[in-house]
Parts: structure tokens; sequence; C-alpha cells
């Protein structure tokens, strides 16, 4: 086809309305409309691999690899502009198939905000900072639902965001001045999640010296978030949903049923309704935790907030320690932006507290970022990436320490037992219960 004939067609394509480029079968770019290479900022250098024509600002991940399988892709790009305005553009990829062979692509363009959405002002809500527009949705959510009183299920992964979200739609509520309470289903084994949610009175068991009202009075009049619900046991499901439908709980070891008026919000890494099919979870249950399902996407997901969060933990992380760092360098950000983050925001964190332990001065580099993240191999002879890395989450060892010190007390100080609920060997216990600094509450040697 004649340089011409394929002006004609691009421009025949701009009149129809349409910014797009076309690409050959190995995805290189053929030709763009001009709306396409204007928001684009002139990224599709004719002849070059969309991918690397788009690179720098990466093409998102997923949509790359979707080109490469050959499958139709679509997603948000998010690209700093000359101006340095960074804007999300929607980008859709379809094959041209023409006798079951690959012709080409046809890849689209449209501004986000020409649909309504805008990217471009960061936001804060409550502790959490997003310029990512699946986000806003979530928070005009969470503002919409903390209002009424039905129940949450926030799903998402770990590190997401959950628990704040949980503690958003608490401080939102008319129950704003009672208590949040915490519980995460998934760390304490079945006997002791029983009696910290329901309580239980003098003498139910060994360990019951006293009455314990449980988490659910704990929480009266406030929020209760149920962590990790997928976890809980199916005999356990069973006593939560005549909690919930009852309004009252029965503490361990009682007859008298106490009235209780809390509000749920529930989260879970994985999908409650998968858990259902499993035969895990009890569908009733489910209908009655996911009135108002909330999904967290994960931060791979959401790559404009990746630099977003990143300034802003070196922002904070200035604020504690000896390190200023003044400037987050092109490889580190390149280094950030290019890792999968399975621990999303939390492992970002980690990240960057890291780099703050390994390196100095005001420049952070990517060498000083975790090896995973850096791609730099472990170097035995680089004795700054010897250094231990901080505790990957602190919120973990809080975990541990409570789930030890409710076991000791579930089993009357006697570690033989405590050992025994936890499933642990005894001298694990006592090196545990030494690394943790629970000494003093927990008797001699093992
Ligand atoms: N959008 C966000 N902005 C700032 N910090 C965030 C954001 N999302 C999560 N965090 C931080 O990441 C960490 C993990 O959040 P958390 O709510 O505990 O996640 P989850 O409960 O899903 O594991 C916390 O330190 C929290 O402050
Ligand atoms: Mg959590």
């Amino acid at each position: 086809m004649s340089e011409s004939t394929l002006r004609l067609l691009t421009l025949a394509l701009e009149d129809l309305g349409v910014a797009c480029a076309i690409l050959d079968p190995a995805l290189a770019i053929v030709a763009a409309t001009p709306t396409a290479d204007a928001l684009t900022e002139g990224a599709l250098v004719r002849g070059v691999s969309i991918v690397k024509a788009m690179c720098g600002d990466s093409l998102e991940r997923p949509i790359a690899e979707a080109l490469a399988a050959g499958r139709p892709a679509s997603g948000t790009i998010v690209r700093p502009g000359a101006d340095g305005v960074v804007r999300a553009l929607e980008v859709r990829a379809t094959p041209i198939i023409r006798d079951e062979e690959r012709a080409g692509w046809l890849v689209t363009f449209a501004r986000s905000s020409d649909r309504g959405t805008d990217i471009d002002a960061p936001i804060r809500f409550h502790g959490m900072w997003t310029r990512d527009p699946g986000m806003r949705r979530v928070f005009d959510i969470v503002e919409r639902a903390a209002r009424r009183e039905v129940s949450v299920l926030v799903r998402g992964p770990t590190g997401s965001g959950k628990e704040l979200i949980a503690r958003a739609i608490h401080d939102l509520s008319p129950r704003h001045a009672g208590p949040f309470r915490a519980i995460n289903c998934a760390a304490l084994p079945p006997t002791l999640l029983e009696s910290e949610l329901f309580g239980h009175v003098r003498g139910a068991f060994t360990g019951a010296l006293r009455d314990s009202p449980g988490i659910f009075r704990a929480a009266h009049h406030g929020t209760l978030f149920l962590d990790e619900v997928a976890e809980m046991p199916l005999d356990l499901q069973a006593k939560l949903l005549r909690v919930l439908e009852t309004r009252t709980v029965i503490p361990i070891g009682s007859t008298d049923s106490v009235e209780v008026d809390v509000r749920i919000v529930a989260a879970t890494h994985q999908s409650l309704r998968k858990a259902v099919e499993e035969k895990r979870f009890r569908a009733d249950l489910m209908y009655r935790l996911r009135v108002v399902p909330i999904f967290l996407p994960p931060l791979a997901a959401r790559r404009g907030d990746l630099e977003l969060l990143t300034d802003k933990l070196v922002e904070q992380l200035n604020t504690e320690g000896a390190r200023q760092v003044r400037q987050v360098s092109r490889g580190a950000r390149d280094a950030i932006g290019a890792y999968a983050w399975p621990g999303n925001v939390r492992e970002l964190h980690n990240a960057l507290q890291y780099a703050y332990v390994v390196g100095d001065g005001p420049v952070l580099l990517d060498v000083e970022l975790p090896p995973e993240v850096s791609g730099v191999a472990f170097d035995p002879d680089t004795p700054a990436l010897n250094m231990r890395r901080p505790e990957p989450d602190r919120e973990d060892e809080s975990d541990d320490a409570r789930r030890i010190r409710l076991a000791l007390e579930h089993a009357g100080g006697n570690r033989e037992r405590a050992a025994q609920i936890l499933g642990m060997s005894r001298v694990t216990l006592w090196r545990r219960i030494k690394a943790l600094g629970l000494d003093d509450s927990a008797g001699g040697e093992p």
C-alpha cells in the first residue's frame, strides 16, 4: 500500500471519530490517526513495536501479555504528559483476523476523563492515597455504605487496604463514637476463636478463671471487623449466623443470651462464593455478610498509584528516620514499576523501609531496594545488602503474640496444653515466648 493511500485511510478513520493505531501482526505500528498521535504525545513511532513505543510508561503488563498471546486486550495506561500532569488513557487492542490468520491489530485510544473519570488529582481518603478511578469508585461506595446499617464484605489481596476500608466505614458511620474491634479468623485455633468471639464464663474450660465478655460484646454499639472470614470453621459459622440473626450472644459455658448491637464488616482475600461452592462456607452466612461487596484491586492493577504511593510513603519515612530521601532515582522507579507487588501496599511500604535501612543519602537507588524488587542478585560481598530485612509485617507479629497469650490464658498458664492448642511443640512455644518477650506472664524454662 502506498504512503498516500495509508494516509488517506487513517484520515478516514479520524473522520469516523476513531483515535487508533494499526499494527502489523508482529505489533509494529503501521499507522495512527492524528488524534491517537496527539493523545499519546507522539509516542507511536511508526515501525516500532507498540510495547516498546509506549514503554517507559510501559504498556501495562496485562495488556502487553495479552498482545503477545494474540488475545484482545483493554485497560488503562497511565502516562505523565509533556506538562508533567499524569493522565490515564483507555487502550483497547483488537486483533484483525482474516481467513483465520491474524492480519494485524487495531488499537484504539481514549482519554479516561472523556468517560467521566479524571485521575489527575491524587485524593486522600481516611489514610489511603489514590489517583486510580477504580479506587475512587470504591471510596464512593464506602461513603454510601457507611451511612447505612448494611453488612459490608471487603475482598482484596493481602496488604491492599482491607482493614483501612473497614476503619473508614466505621469512622463514617453513625456508630463512629462507638468501639471498633478487629479479629483475624485465620490467626486463632477454633477453640480460641470461639471464646474470643462470643466470650466465656468462669469455669467453662480449664483456663477460664474469670468471665470474658468476648469481642462481640466489646464491639457493642460499634463495628466488628471479621478479617479472613472465609477461614472460619463451619461450626463457628453456624454460631456466628445465629448471633447475627438473633442479635444476641451466648458466652461459652453459659445459658443466658446477651443482647449485642454490632455492625459487621468482614474481609476475605479469597472468593466467598468459591468457598461456598467448595462447601467450606455457608451460603446463608455469605448472603448475610455480603450485602455490599467491595473489591479492592491489587496494587499491580493500579499502576497510577504506584508512583503516588512511592512518593507519599517516602514523605512519611522521611519524617520517621535518620535518612532524608529527596529523590527516587529513575532506576528505582522503573524497578518499582516493573515488580508485581504480591504483597501490595504493605509490601511497597516494607520495600521502601528496607531502602531506608540499607542505603543512605538523598537519592534512593534501585540497588537499595530488596533483591526481588531491584532484580539485583544477592551479593554476599556487598555488606549493605546482607543486612536483615525489616520485619515483613508487624501486624502478623502482634497476631502471633496475641495467639500465644490467649492460648496460655486458655490453658490456665499450662504450657503443655497451650502448645497443644497451638499445634506446636513445647520447645517451640518456649522459644516464641522468649522471642516475643512474653516471659513475665509465662513462667520459667521448658
Ligand atoms: N491506598 C493506600 N494508601 C496508603 N497506604 C495504604 C493504602 N492501602 C494500604 N495502605 C497501607 O498498607 C498497609 C496494609 O493495609 P491493610 O489495610 O492492613 O491491608 P489488608 O488488611 O488488606 O491486608 C497498611 O500499612 C496501610 O496503611
Ligand atoms: Mg489485614
